[in-house]
């Protein structure tokens, strides 16, 4: 019987924990931090910081933790894997050096370009005269709109996209002057891609792989993708627009390379730009992040038949070879995500959610949630995840609709048309 500590508090972190009480070998999990919605399947750990590093060993060593599984991307750029197994303690997730794929894009274009892995043409600056010089030699080519991005983490809100050279050097200007910090001391300028985007999510052992699936996302906070960007709106897995056939092409040309080129372990998250204006689709690299994405991990995981401690546990202990995955194929999942007002600038917390329990078309996973008195009140921006199933997109869609319909949360708003090119 396992006893895990999960690091984070999203509803990626919820739906991890979901998947976890599914297998009959759990014993108990603990949640850091947590939030509402895991505290009713999780004991919280609330008095450790996740920077920690120390009291997390000392919480896993008293408690007899069988292994730590990391949700979120700092605490992994952060090194905390490499703490951990300093320690002893079995943990799930990349160590500090396969965790740069997220924690820096430059080194992530290091690793695609010396592995043969297609990705958008792109330059290194690290100060503003060459790089506004640059944007200037890339208007005098019409080779605009652009992507600037800045090398280290932002929060997704690190990629510009100019749509010619005044908006270009503005841009440039605030990331030197010290906008996003010292994520924004380095940039990079890169081709702009044109197409669909698709997330593709890859387990690893360090030395084999077994792919866990493709989900889409809607990043703008208004329907009709209009507005600015958000950490995920919504979401739908699997991906009517991706076959076997393309499937195939992804894996030996952009993960299997990869994977040659650094040694991984944990979640690969590709973020991939198909583009559909030539006559074969043409995949290239957008970006990779080390962890599972939120909230694609809500419509990837229930997919999943295969005891997930099983193989969580397999891939630390690099056994992967040894599993064989087993999928829902049927199954049809949309995610609709639930904001505070004014989300994702300014937003009120502290408001209060009602008629959760009324609610049986779908499943209710908790981001920015928190319990007192025993009401559920909002404490972030992005705030409920509704997940529903079903063996058709339509249905699934107005399971959630139809759920959403019930919540009684006047200060929240959520977008319309998740999933709405299906139909
Ligand atoms: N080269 C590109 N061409 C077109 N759009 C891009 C390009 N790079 C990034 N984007 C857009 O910007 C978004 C964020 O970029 P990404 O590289 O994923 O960084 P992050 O997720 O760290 O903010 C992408 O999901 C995509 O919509
Ligand atoms: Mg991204």
């Amino acid at each position: 019987m396992k006893k895990i500590l999960v690091i984070g508090s999203g509803g990626r972190e919820h739906a991890i924990c979901e998947q976890f009480k599914k297998s009959p070998k759990l014993e108990k999990i603990f949640c850091l931090p947590g939030n509402a919605g895991i505290s009713e399947i999780a004991e919280i750990v609330d008095e450790i910081k996740i920077d920690e590093h120390q009291k997390i060993i000392d919480f896993c060593q008293k408690n007899k933790i069988d292994f730590v599984f990391i949700g979120p991307e700092q605490p992994l750029v952060a090194g905390l894997i490499d703490d951990l197994e300093k320690a002893g303690i079995r943990a799930f997730g990349p160590n500090k050096n396969a965790a740069q794929l997220e924690g820096s894009k430059i080194f992530m274009k290091k690793i695609a370009v010396d592995n043969n892995v297609p990705t958008a043409i792109y330059e290194t600056f690290t100060d503003e005269k060459s790089a506004i010089e640059f944007a200037e030699k890339l208007a005098k080519e019409f080779k605009f709109p652009c992507v600037i991005k800045t090398d280290g983490l932002a929060a997704g809100k690190g990629v510009i996209i100019p749509q010619n050279f005044s908006e270009a050097e503005e841009a440039i200007k605030e990331i030197f002057a010290g906008k996003f910090g010292a994520a924004g001391n380095k940039i990079i300028i890169e081709e702009f891609l044109d197409g669909f985007e698709a997330s593709y999510f890859v387990l690893c052992d360090g030395k084999n792989f077994i792919p866990l699936g493709f989900a889409h996302d809607h990043k703008r906070v208004g329907d009709g993708d209009t507005g600015p960007n958000t950490g995920g709106m919504g979401t739908y897995a699997p991906s009517p627009f991706i076959d076997k056939k393309l499937e195939e092409e992804i894996i030996e040309k952009i993960i299997r390379p990869t994977l040659h080129g650094i040694e991984f372990r944990g979640i690969l998250f590709a973020g991939l730009m198909i583009s559909r204006n030539t006559l074969e689709p043409l995949v290239k690299l957008l970006e990779y992040n080390v962890r599972f994405g939120d909230p694609e991990t809500q419509v990837i995981l229930p997919r999943i038949k295969t005891d997930f401690i099983d193989l969580i546990e397999a891939a630390i202990d690099g056994r992967l070879s040894e599993i064989k995955v087993e999928f829902d194929e049927e199954k049809k999942l949309v995610c609709v995500v639930m904001c505070a007002n004014g989300y994702p600038e300014n937003y009120e917390k502290g408001t209060e959610i009602k008629n959760l329990d009324l609610i049986t078309e779908a499943k209710i996973l908790h981001a920015g949630t928190i319990k007192k008195d025993g009401k559920i009140l909002a404490n972030g921006g992005r705030v409920l995840n509704i997940v529903a199933e079903a063996t058709s997109f339509t249905t699934a869609r107005d399971k959630a609709y139809k759920a959403i319909a019930k919540i009684d949360w006047k200060e929240g708003f959520c977008r319309k048309d998740i999933a709405g090119r299906l139909l």
